[in-house]
């Protein structure tokens, strides 16, 4: 499976080690943690790295910890990032950009091509084929979108919000708390309308596909230390869930 995200945490732990300051520097200045949760900081830029890619496309920015993110990978892979999103007018360019560039300084901001919109109106498909190793980070969630993107030829790509009942059965009642339904399929689940449509694309295109959960679990099984190393390093990889990976094409 390539991306994979259990080998890419292991093969790269000791620069997620040495990220760790620089992340929570960046999860403090965009203060809107429960967006983001703090393992998959680690889980994306991993991925990042796993696949070095040109083009970093996101899909929902929101105040922006995975932006945070995207940018220390493209800076760490000499890629580009284009992010797309349809927030309340301000939130990036008068909230989040002036409180990370106290943490960062101006020149961090190169690599990073922010367009407020729905990515609905974007043609991807183009976006995707200006690129010879372009990676989606998407955390936007319509039908609609899913819909959109999936005939845009992605590459590898690392989908939100999509969990592996291996790491215990959702919670129904939180999701009922919050007026969500929640969407099972199999082993994974999500409160998202894509994830039916990204399982019958999955089913049609042949696709690789993990969850975090699975990849993490595969790797405990090969690395039986590996938990206690990178818990130690501060990112146990059991806390790493939440993500569906998907590899590309060939
Ligand atoms: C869960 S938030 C993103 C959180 C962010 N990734 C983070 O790490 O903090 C989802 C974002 O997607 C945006 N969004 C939803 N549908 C969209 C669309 N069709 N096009 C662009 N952005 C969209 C929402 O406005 C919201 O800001």
């Amino acid at each position: 499976m390539e991306p994979d995200l259990g080998h890419a945490l292991w093969a790269h732990r000791a620069q997620l080690a040495r990220m760790r300051p620089r992340f929570e520097a960046l999860r403090r200045a965009v203060d809107a943690p429960s967006d983001f949760p703090f393992p998959k900081w680690f889980a994306l830029y991993a991925l990042c790295l796993d696949v070095q890619p040109d083009l970093i496309l996101e899909l929902g920015r929101g105040y922006g910890n995975s932006t945070c993110v995207l940018v220390e990978a493209a800076h760490a892979t000499g890629a580009r990032v284009v992010s797309i999103s349809i927030d309340p007018t301000g939130i990036w360019p008068e909230r989040s950009a002036p409180r990370i560039r106290d943490v960062t300084g101006a020149a961090w901001f190169e690599p990073l091509d922010v367009r407020e919109g729905d990515a609905g109106d974007v043609d991807l498909r183009d976006l995707f084929a200006s690129a010879e190793r372009p990676f989606l980070f998407w955390d936007a969630h319509s039908e609609e979108l899913a819909r959109h993107v999936l005939a845009s030829r992605p590459g590898p790509m690392a989908v939100d919000d999509v969990g592996d009942v291996l790491s215990g059965e959702p919670d129904l009642s939180w999701y009922a708390d919050q007026g969500l339904e929640l969407y099972r399929i199999g082993d994974l689940y999500s409160a998202f309308e894509e994830l039916p449509v990204i399982i019958d694309w999955l089913a049609q295109s042949e696709r690789p596909w993990e969850s975090a959960e699975r990849s993490v679990a595969r790797l405990l099984d090969r690395e039986p230390a590996a938990h206690a190393v990178l818990a130690e390093l501060g990112f146990p990889p059991t806390a790493v869930g939440g993500l569906l990976v998907i590899g590309s094409d060939a």
